[in-house]
């Protein structure tokens, strides 16, 4: 009987604590994005124009849709697609469960093959490969790298196993316990660095950068980098909020949550332009470098650097452990699909979904080099993967969720997630903006967006 009951309705894991939840939210949002993908759009898209774009779109549709997500999550207790079936139960919605889900499938697929770049890199530290003369040919090293069959290969396999093994342990046991430890170390880190980095002899070029917008760098292209960014920063569109809210207790002030994690990518995100752009420019080297400015401008910086290996080690740590915490938020949510809607246990869910990604995340890193001739679209895998994860998807599973929460869910039922069925007092003004951003201006604004964006 027992058994019996077990199987059909498996007990739901729960986060254990508020902060626990705090972190594993913000270890989600924190990651790549900040460190890897935040500082190479900033130096493309001009420095503090851009900055300011993202930041409003943080706030003005960011904000709604994270809560968006949440009340679907923990309202339904299910994964991204049984969320959307439990609420509208005999509508066509599930479908936007999956398109998030095939979303977190095409991200986990590059992120892993650039965490395993953060693994090498972080050896090369290790070994202080970057302060023993020799970074002339930084550049080169990274292409060749990048490009090259076998070792890539071997890095984002130990990435991806590492993500897994994370994963396996569930939602209080592995990732809260691990965002719990490793959150506060990244934090102390990536505080250092820009404290060393401001403290250069030229900061000031670096910090005018970005914090001086110059708006004739201003065009569509950099409106819509804005926007992807926004989301993929805050794990939107992905099902990754619906995923953890739906672990999230009923006790939890889910609209603190939003505003603290918002908050503290954004803080991330600048803290990580403090350390990085003041020490591009004291070194006379161009931001607009490309997805390579972390990966070959960094290191020629820290050979430049006293003490260079040692902040080489920190910085390479700090981006893998970011990593780390993102990715294995990506795989939670295909997990917890799988669990869920395939009736799997979590090892076999895990062990499944890693294998399936691990191959696709093989055919990203091969698209860089012996695979490169193999175009979709005129792009490679890998690019292929980012721009249709962070531009296309994210965007539509972002409309998708304000749509079916401002127009289809039940008034009532977002009330009671938002308060907490009565017990946390919402003011009337707050519910009447929260509605009008909810049902009119977010999905008008991402909707023009990717529309002039296509026919432009
Ligand atoms: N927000 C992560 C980053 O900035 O690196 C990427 C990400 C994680 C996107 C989880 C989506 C997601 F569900």
């Amino acid at each position: 009987m027992k058994d019996a009951e077990h199987h059909h309705h498996h007990v739901r894991d729960t986060f254990g604590s508020s902060f626990g939840v705090l972190v594993a939210l913000a270890g989600s949002a924190v990651g790549l994005g900040n460190l890897w993908r935040f500082p190479y759009l900033v130096g493309e898209n001009g420095g503090a124009a851009f900055i300011l774009i993202y930041i409003a779109f943080v706030c003005l549709l960011g904000i709604p849709v994270m809560l968006s997500e949440f009340i679907i999550g923990r309202r339904s207790q299910s994964n991204a697609r049984g969320a959307f079936r439990r609420l509208a139960p005999g509508s066509h919605w599930g479908v936007a469960g999956i398109l998030a889900v095939v979303c977190c499938i095409l991200i986990l697929s590059f992120y892993s093959v650039v965490g395993g770049w953060g693994v090498e890199y972080l050896l090369r530290a290790l070994r202080f490969d970057f302060t023993s003369g020799g970074s002339s040919d930084l550049s080169s090293f990274f292409t060749t790298f990048t490009a090259s069959t076998w070792k890539p290969l071997v890095c984002h396999t130990a990435f991806m196993l590492a993500s897994a093994l994370i994963v396996v342990f569930g939602v209080k046991n592995g990732i809260e316990k691990f965002s719990k430890v490793m959150m506060p170390v990244l934090f102390v880190i990536m505080i250092g660095l820009a404290v060393r980095s401001l403290t250069l002899p030229d900061a000031g070029a670096g910090i005018t950068y970005l914090f001086r917008p110059d708006w004739s760098k201003v065009t569509s292209d950099t409106v819509l980098a804005a926007l992807g960014q926004a989301f993929f920063s805050l794990s939107l569109g992905s099902g990754m909020v619906i995923t953890y809210g739906s672990y999230v207790s009923k006790k939890a002030n889910i609209l603190s949550l939003s505003a603290q994690t918002a908050l503290a990518d954004t803080l991330f995100a600048l803290i990580a332009g403090c350390a990085i752009m003041p020490a591009v420019f004291a070194f006379g080297i161009s931001p607009g470098e490309g997805p390579g400015l972390v990966f070959i401008t960094l290191p020629h910086i820290f050979s430049n650097l006293p003490f260079g290996g040692a902040i080489a080690i920190l910085f390479f740590l700090a981006l893998l452990l970011a990593a780390l915490t993102s990715s294995i938020s990506l795989l939670e949510v295909i997990v917890t699909f799988c669990i869920e809607e395939f009736k799997l246990k979590r090892k076999t869910a895990v062990a499944l979904t890693a294998f399936v990604l691990w191959v696709l995340g093989c055919l990203c890193s091969l698209s860089l080099g012996v695979l490169g001739d193999w175009r979709i679209f005129g792009k490679t895998v890998f690019d292929l993967f980012d721009y249709v994860s962070a531009n296309v998807l994210m965007l539509i599973g972002g409309l998708l969720v304000v749509l079916f929460v401002g127009w289809k869910m039940d008034r009532k039922a977002i009330h009671d997630e938002l308060s907490n069925s009565g017990s946390l007092h919402v003011p009337e003004w707050f519910i009447g903006l929260l509605t009008f951003l909810v049902r009119y201006l977010a999905p008008a604004a991402i909707l023009a967006i990717m529309v002039f964006q296509w026919i432009s």
